[in-house]
């Protein structure tokens, strides 16, 4: 069996999901390429990959707006087999869901769904950062667990679906999700950077849709953010505020998961121009800013 396991990931959790999924399934004997969504936005999938799996962070009640983008962008699915998971703060919503209708609508068989709940890359100010890793750790054995347990089903064909939430529920996420939506588009009143910058173009090479300018204190930030906090994770002089979420990033030490800044490095280096219609090649390390719409 071939896996392309697509994710998009702003701080690193959920690429460290995606490599989870590649080292359960390998136990089953598939074969997997990981690929970050930003490179294959206007690939077409290879005709001998049999399953995708699509893998992304919660935001907003809903999958972040780059994943929106690569759900339009995507080819018909014609029956094939598909796998989504979420990974989540704390509440998942119909994050699932929505990805889930969206690939069903497209002729993909959902036949599971997973979400998985880690805590934030960062720690309060005034608390003890060893206390906060630690609790991660615990929260990504948890995950370890189920990511098996999740791979052990889709190698013997055990469906898994999120339940339908309550009206209210549904309504309640569809409509902040909607907002989230529209807020990525004015990126430019909600993504602040104060005179702590002295331009760097660190959070520019790492942005997945291209929107942070190199110079940021002389250029506003574009529309189409996807909100990943990327650029403000990476930041070494901590200059970026998301205005969002208000007030959470100036009393968070914000990190990308370990490793994963050396991934985005890696990304900007080695990225392959896809083209409109070429096949879907996937492989670490092709994030290509052109591909993005
Ligand atoms: C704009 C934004 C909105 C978010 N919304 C939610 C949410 O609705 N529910 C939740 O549990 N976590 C939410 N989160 C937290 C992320 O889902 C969580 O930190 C995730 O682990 C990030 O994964 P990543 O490192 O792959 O980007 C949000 C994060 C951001 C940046
Ligand atoms: S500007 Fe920052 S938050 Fe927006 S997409 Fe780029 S890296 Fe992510
Ligand atoms: S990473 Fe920070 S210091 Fe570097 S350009 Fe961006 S905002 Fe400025």
């Amino acid at each position: 069996m071939k896996a392309a396991l697509v994710y998009f990931s702003g701080t690193g959790n959920t690429w460290r999901t995606a490599h989870l999924y590649a080292a359960h399934l390998g136990r089953f004997g598939w074969a997997t390429d990981v690929c970050p969504v930003e490179s294959v936005l206007r690939q077409k999938l290879a005709p001998d990959i049999d399953r995708l799996g699509l893998g992304f962070p919660v935001n907003a009640f809903g999958p972040p707006r780059v994943v929106d983008r690569f759900l339009h962008a995507l080819p018909p699915g014609e029956g094939r087999h598909a796998f989504v998971w979420a990974v989540a703060a704390g509440i998942v919503g119909g994050a699932t869901a929505v990805v889930r209708d969206r690939l069903e609508a497209k002729g993909y068989r959902v036949v599971h769904e997973q979400a998985y709940l880690v805590p934030e890359n960062g720690h309060w100010r005034w608390s003890d950062p060893a206390v906060a890793a630690m609790s991660k750790e615990r929260a990504w054995n948890r995950v370890d667990r189920l990511v098996a347990r999740a791979a052990g089903e889709l190698a013997t064909g055990r469906a898994r679906r999120s339940r339908p939430g309550h009206i209210r529920q549904r309504l309640l996420s569809g409509s902040m999700w909607r907002w989230y939506l529209r807020s990525c588009e004015h990126a430019a009143r909600y993504v602040s950077v104060t005179a702590a910058c002295r331009p760097c173009g660190l959070c520019a090479a790492a942005c997945p849709t291209g929107v942070m300018p190199s110079n940021p204190l002389e250029h506003a930030v574009g529309s189409d953010c996807t909100f990943c906090l990327r650029c403000a994770s990476i930041c070494p002089r901590q200059a970026i505020t998301i205005r969002l979420l208000p007030g959470i990033i100036r009393f968070l030490h914000r990190h990308l998961e370990p490793g994963y800044a050396e991934v985005l490095a890696g990304a900007r280096g080695g990225g392959k121009a896809p083209t409109q219609g070429e096949p879907f090649t996937p492989g670490e390390g092709a994030i290509d800013k052109a591909a993005v719409p």
